[in-house]
Parts: structure tokens; C-alpha cells; sequence
């Protein structure tokens, strides 16, 4: 019985714990970007990718984007990342943007592109779109 209060207890302070977390989110990100990060799109592994490119960004953080390039156009595009809420919410949208694009026009993304489609980024998580977009050239470069 004094178990199940206790469990009781700490599932109460998760739960708690969790909406604030979810509050304090809602304050600096924008619903977009919360969308992005907490339903990922797109994220995984592509195995023999035509194009692969790893990048770790100043914060540590690593991102992975792999794409499979038909003709001149980008029709597959994965990402992987051990980073942030906002590089997995960098990454869903801009793997949504390049996809089905031509190379020419994914690699003329820029971070700015990415952070209007997002409705903005806290200025601490801009770099995360610069990670997410450098690393996409760099697996599109490759190809
Ligand atoms: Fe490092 Fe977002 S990529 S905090």
C-alpha cells in the first residue's frame, strides 16, 4: 500500500516535471518547431546513401543526413542526430524541404530559409540550423 503511494508520488512529480518542461518550451520555441521536434520526419538511415556527410557543431552536437540523388534531383533524405530538440526539429523540416528538389536548389537552402519555415529559433538554437543545413550541403556535395 505505502508502495503504491509512493509510486503514486514520483509518477505525479513526472508528470509535473513534465508540463512544465512542456510549458517553459512553449515560451521560446514556436508551435512549428515544437511540432517538428517532438514528430520528427524523416529520421533514420539510409543505407548506400548516393550522398552521407557527418558535421559536429561547436555546441558537440553531431548531426547525419544521407540522401539518395536521382538525376539532378534529391528524392530521399534522412537525418540522424544525438543533438538537441531543435536539430531534430532542423532537421524533420529541412529534410521535408529538399526532398523531391534539385540539387542546385538544395544547396541554395540557408539556415535562414529553414528558421522562417520553422517560425523562428531561440537565438541560442540558431546554430543548430546551421548545423542541420551545412551538414545537408555537405552530403549533397558528395554526390
Ligand atoms: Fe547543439 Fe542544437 S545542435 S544545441
Amino acid at each position: 500500500m505505502e508502495e503504491t503511494n509512493y509510486t503514486d508520488g514520483i509518477d505525479k512529480l513526472a508528470s509535473n516535471l513534465q508540463s512544465k518542461i512542456d510549458e517553459d518550451e512553449a515560451k521560446v520555441f514556436s508551435e512549428t518547431a515544437l511540432y517538428e521536434a517532438h514528430h520528427p520526419q524523416n529520421f533514420g538511415v539510409i543505407e548506400n546513401p548516393d550522398g552521407k556527410a557527418v558535421l559536429t557543431g561547436s555546441c558537440g552536437d553531431t548531426m547525419e543526413m544521407f540522401v539518395v540523388v536521382e538525376g539532378d534531383r534529391v528524392v530521399e533524405v534522412k537525418f540522424s542526430t544525438d543533438g538537441c530538440g531543435a536539430t531534430f526539429a532542423c532537421g524533420s523540416m529541412l529534410s521535408k524541404m529538399a526532398k523531391g528538389q534539385k540539387t542546385e536548389q538544395v544547396l541554395a537552402l540557408t539556415d535562414e530559409d529553414l528558421i522562417e519555415r520553422l517560425d523562428g529559433l531561440p537565438e541560442e538554437n540558431l546554430h543548430c540550423a546551421r548545423l542541420a543545413v551545412a551538414t545537408l550541403h555537405g552530403a549533397v556535395k558528395v554526390t
